[in-house]
Parts: C-alpha cells; structure tokens; sequence
C-alpha cells in the first residue's frame, strides 16, 4: 500500500476533479431523491469553482491514493459511500455493516441485494461480506472471530447516537492499519451530536492518530490517519 500524508489528502481531496469522479460514480448508480439532490449539489458547486468535500469525496480521494485491500464500513444504506472506494479500486475487499433500518430517516433501505448491485454496477470486482445487525455488537463479535484482519480503510457512518458513535469508533480504532484512514460523517447533522463524540476520540486517540475535518460541507466529516 502506498504511503499517503493527510497534508497531501488535505490538498488532492478539494480538486475538481476529485468532485468530477464523484459524480461520475454517482451517475453509475441508483439513486433516490435524496442522493440526487446531493449529487446534484455537487455538480453545482463544481460549476461555480467551489471548492467541497464530503464523506464520499474523501473516500474516492483516499481510495485514489492509497489503493486500499481492505475497506469496512459501518452503515451503508445505498452504498454510495462503499461505491466511491469500490469503484476507484475494484480489486478493494469490502465488509459492510447494517442494521438496515427501513425506512431511514424517511428514506429506503433496501439491503444486500440492492447494494451488491449497486457496487457490480460501478465495476467492484471482489468480494463483499455484509453483517447484519446493530454494530454495537456485530462489530465487536466480527473483530472477535476474525483476530488478524485488518483494514486500511474504515468508515463510521451508521448509528448516530452519542454511545454508538463511540462504540463504532472505539471497535475499529485498533484494526486501522498504520498510515491507514478511519472517517466518520455527519459531525454537525442537527438533532445529533456527533462533533462531541469526535472531540473526545481526538482527545483520547491523539496519541495514535492525526486528524482533518471539514464542518462546512454537507454534515461534517472528520478524518482520522493513524500514525505509522
Ligand atoms: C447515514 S446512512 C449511511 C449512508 C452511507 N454511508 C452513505 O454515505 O451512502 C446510516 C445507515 O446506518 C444504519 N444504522 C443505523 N444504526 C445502526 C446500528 N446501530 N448498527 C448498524 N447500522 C446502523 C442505517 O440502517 C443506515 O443504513
């Protein structure tokens, strides 16, 4: 796996061009309402030369320059997320954690199935394992069961609450290979309060990892590299 500095990610992640793959891959997918609305926003900003980034930005960016084996993600729902790193490295291997709540926030959450399709349809060429259930204890167990793996990438994007947050963060920490990138989205989404969990995961895991965070765009995402 190359190396890749969070002051060169800091840099890459903004260009147009990454915004452009983004929304290149968002055109291979199936979209509802919601991703449409936020991919078009992105089309937006791009046409006007402004500078954005989110979750998905982030992670077609860290996939481009770090072209991980390994990719977990907590919380999925249509797999846009998973699709930015699974169409930038289609050889990636993939464990995907969901408890599928349907509907969420208003929104379908159709399951495996859908999104095994999504990912073929953006040219994912390996293997996928889905886990369902609430990661609180899905996340752990799997860890348990499965003592030597670990990932390159990491998302947290799946319960919202306080305690979970920090469960989900605190389960994958370890597993995070050095130099690799651990994310979290939705920082600053109203009626949750995920910046407070980030916070206390810098403070605590300041000596493990380094940080970047961009509280302007869409919700909020936070980056995390772990120290080599
Ligand atoms: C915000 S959506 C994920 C969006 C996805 N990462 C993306 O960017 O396209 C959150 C997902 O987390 C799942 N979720 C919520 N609470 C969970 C829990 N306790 N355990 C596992 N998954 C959970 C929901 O079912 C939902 O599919």
């Amino acid at each position: 796996m190359p190396s890749y500095s969070l002051t060169q990610f800091s840099s890459d992640v903004v260009k147009p061009e990454n915004a452009a793959g983004v929304v290149s891959i968002c055109r291979k997918l199936q979209m509802d309402v919601a991703l449409a609305n936020w991919s078009a926003g992105i089309e937006a900003k791009l046409q006007k030369g402004e500078a954005y980034w989110d979750l998905a930005c982030a992670l077609r960016q860290i996939a481009t320059g770090l072209q991980p084996r390994n990719y977990l993600e907590i919380g999925v729902r249509l797999g846009s997320s998973t699709a930015m790193v699974a169409a930038t490295v289609p050889q990636v291997n993939i464990v995907a954690f969901d408890l599928w709540i349907s509907p969420y926030a208003g929104l379908d959450n159709p399951g495996p199935d859908f999104v095994r399709s999504q990912l073929k349809g953006v040219g994912h060429q390996n293997e996928v394992t889905f886990v369902d259930g609430d990661s609180k204890v899905t996340v752990p167990l799997y860890l348990a069961t499965h003592p030597d793996v670990r990932f390159d990438v990491v998302t947290v994007d799946g319960d919202h609450t306080d305690e979970g947050a920090w469960a989900d963060l605190t389960s994958v920490a370890e597993v995070v290979v050095a130099g690799g990138y651990l994310l979290i989205d939705d920082l600053v989404l109203p009626c949750h309060t995920l910046l407070r969990v980030w916070r206390r995961f810098q403070e605590e895991y300041g000596d493990r990892f380094e940080f970047l965070e961009n509280l302007t765009d869409h919700y909020g995402t936070g980056v995390a590299r772990r120290k080599e």
